[in-house]
């Protein structure tokens, strides 16, 4: 949530940083600024707008930002709407001091008024602005110094990065909000995100809570609060510059929905036993030391982790379930060394889930990441890391990331079952060969497209709509619900489908399509049993449905075929024109699908 870039290097600076920013959008889109140290002491050049960055993009076609050293932002704004006035940098009244901030600084209030009885004059309503005047009021030569001793002065969380007229530098400090560092030759970079440092550099070094770092063209020097010097490990990115390019597709989304079929390959790859009937998963815990799963995360991750938790509690028979990350922090939970936290998300710094890992932490008890993104703070706080393999994720949609996190889960189930004792060879063969083949079953899910660009019309004109599913499937209404909501803004409900009859079937006309999920399953008769109940209330059903039902459509308005699968993987599949139904629905309405309104990719703050 939000995007810090800096640049110092041989580079024009202000072009290296908005080319950042602009792969950084999806962590927010309020406002961008960038300033330029022109070199030689020359106060400080600033430009900032409220909008996406393409309106900065704009502005600076008129402007000529000079120089060596740039620092940019992107907001989702927190404290003070967007503006151009609330948009980052701040820079201090004599424009020789420029500081940019992601998080929030809980005690702003107190500090700037302290800072406005000492007549310093504020020109935003952020949280933020108060960083400017506190390192202006420490600085006398030293800037790393200066902003030690402000952020003495603060509580909350930060990654921050400032510039001052008098210096070839860049001093970052981070604590809770992420910052990596991009190594070059005689160039180095910063940044909130990997995605903006892969055109440049594969080598990078991740900053820790409590680091200050001071950037040079010659390097970066990291220290701690009290200026002792620290060695952050330098490690390259397995992630290549196009697969965070949209590569001809006219968005993300859309890019990331179709490369699911090879995101699962790279999930599952060199994770089969050779004999076929189990899984290969490098973890140090006991599964037979396990009593109780509690699975944590927020948003979409906490749908794959609904899914995981059937998956879990049928192959392993081990008691699982799913507490939202911010209600589980808070909620002192029952918790002892035999529960085993999984904490489950796509960027590894989402705050309410990092904060739910903690209070596990401090309960004593062990926890598992199945996580995306290496070097992120998740990764660094659990006791094991399942990663998930989805390559870097753009849209601010998760759909590739949910779809690796569900296989993860699959993997871990078997394994999990066959440690146990739960699961025997003739099913885990069943199941993996069934994750083999999932692949192509993807591939032919995606053929569902135009079929779904068919329904968006539906989608598009209806007042709301109801997402039903059954057993594991219900979590995947859940996610199509929430795709819906997120890109199209077209409000959408999820419900189990047996729920149906006690409350929402009073929501059923015809201007509230149902969607839902009939793929072949042992309740099958019982779905139908409730497409029925829907029909009779002149509701208009859209039906998933297995491949060659030769039932279905006498109990659905329009069906979408999907290849028949193992129930159990049958998420993975059914998840697939759900994403396209979303998709197609915010086309038609003509929504900016990859950065829709008010959202933000990664939710730094609580
Ligand atoms: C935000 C995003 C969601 C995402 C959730 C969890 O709310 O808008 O798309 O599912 O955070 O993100 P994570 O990176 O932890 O999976």
């Amino acid at each position: 949530m939000c995007g810090i870039v800096a640049y110092v290097g041989g580079r024009e600076a202000a072009d290296v940083v908005v080319d950042g920013l602009r792969r950084l959008e999806y962590r927010g889109y309020d406002s961008s600024g960038v300033v330029v140290a022109p070199g030689a002491g020359a106060a400080l050049q600033v430009v900032k707008r409220a909008g996406k960055l393409s309106v900065l993009q704009d502005a600076l076609r008129t402007v000529r930002l000079g120089g060596a050293l740039a620092l940019g932002h992107t907001r989702w704004a927190t404290h003070g709407r967007p503006s151009d006035a609330n948009a980052h940098p701040h820079l201090s009244e004599d424009g020789r001091l420029a500081v940019i901030h992601n998080g929030i600084i809980e005690n702003y209030l107190p500090l700037r008024e302290a800072l406005q009885r000492d007549g310093h004059v504020f020109g935003s309503e952020t949280d933020s602005e108060v960083l400017v005047h506190l390192i202006e009021q420490a600085y006398a030569g030293d800037l790393a110094a200066a902003v030690r001793s402000a952020l003495r002065q603060v509580r909350g969380a930060y990654a921050l990065v400032a510039a001052h007229a008098g210096h070839e530098e860049v001093v970052a400090a981070r604590a809770t909000s992420p910052l990596v560092v991009g190594v070059g030759e005689g160039e180095q970079w910063l940044a909130s995100d990997v995605p903006a440092l892969l055109p440049y550099t594969r080598r990078v070094a991740y900053l820790c809570d409590g680091d200050v770092a001071v950037m040079t063209c010659a390097g970066v020097r990291v220290t701690d609060m009290d200026g002792r010097e620290l060695e952050r490990p330098v490690e390259t990115v397995d992630w290549d510059a196009e697969a965070a390019e949209k590569g001809g597709y006219a968005h993300f989304m859309l890019k990331e929905i179709e490369e699911q079929p090879s995101v699962l390959q790279q999930t599952l790859g060199g994770r089969f036993a050779p004999d076929g009937r189990d899984v290969l998963l490098d973890l140090s815990l006991d599964p037979s030391a396990i009593d109780r799963i509690v699975i944590t995360a927020a948003g979409t991750a906490a749908y794959a982790g609904t899914v995981g938790a059937a998956l879990l509690e049928t192959l392993a028979r081990v008691p699982a379930g799913v507490e939202i990350a911010s209600e589980l922090r808070y909620r002192d939970p029952v918790l002892d060394e035999r529960t085993l936290v999984i904490a489950v998300s796509q960027s590894g710094e989402t705050i309410d889930t990092l904060e739910a890992v903690r209070e596990a932490r401090r309960r004593g008890v062990p926890t598992l990441a199945v996580l995306n993104v290496k070097g992120s703070s998740l990764a660094r706080e659990v006791d094991d890391v399942l990663y998930v393999h989805a390559g870097p994720e753009i849209g601010v949609a998760s759909t590739k990331a949910y779809l690796a996190m569900l296989a993860a889960f699959a993997l871990l189930a078997v394994r999990f079952g066959r440690a146990r004792g739960r699961l025997d060879d003739e099913r885990a063969e069943a199941l993996l060969r069934g994750l083999r083949g999932l692949p192509q079953a993807l591939e032919a899910a995606l053929a569902t497209r135009s079929r779904a660009r068919e329904l968006a019309e539906r989608l598009a004109t209806a007042r709301s709509a109801l997402f039903l599913g059954r057993g594991i499937n219900v979590a995947s209404a859940f996610e199509g619900a929430l795709k819906l909501k997120e890109i199209s803004y077209v409000h959408a409900e999820a419900y189990a489908m047996g729920e149906m009859k006690h409350g929402p079937i009073a929501l059923i006309e015809p201007s509230v399509p149902v969607v839902a999920i009939a793929t072949t399953s042992a309740r099958y008769d019982k779905t139908i049993a409730n497409l029925q109940e829907v029909r009779a209330r002149d509701g208009v059903v859209i039906a998933i449905a297995s491949e060659g039902d030769g039932t279905i459509a006498a109990h659905a308005d329009e069906v979408i075929e999907v290849p028949r699968v193992d129930e159990l993987l049958s998420p993975l599949v059914n998840v697939v024109p759900l994403q396209l139904l979303a998709y197609e629905t915010a086309l038609r309405l003509g929504r900016d699908v990859d950065q829709p309104r008010n959202l933000a990719k990664s939710v730094t703050v609580e």
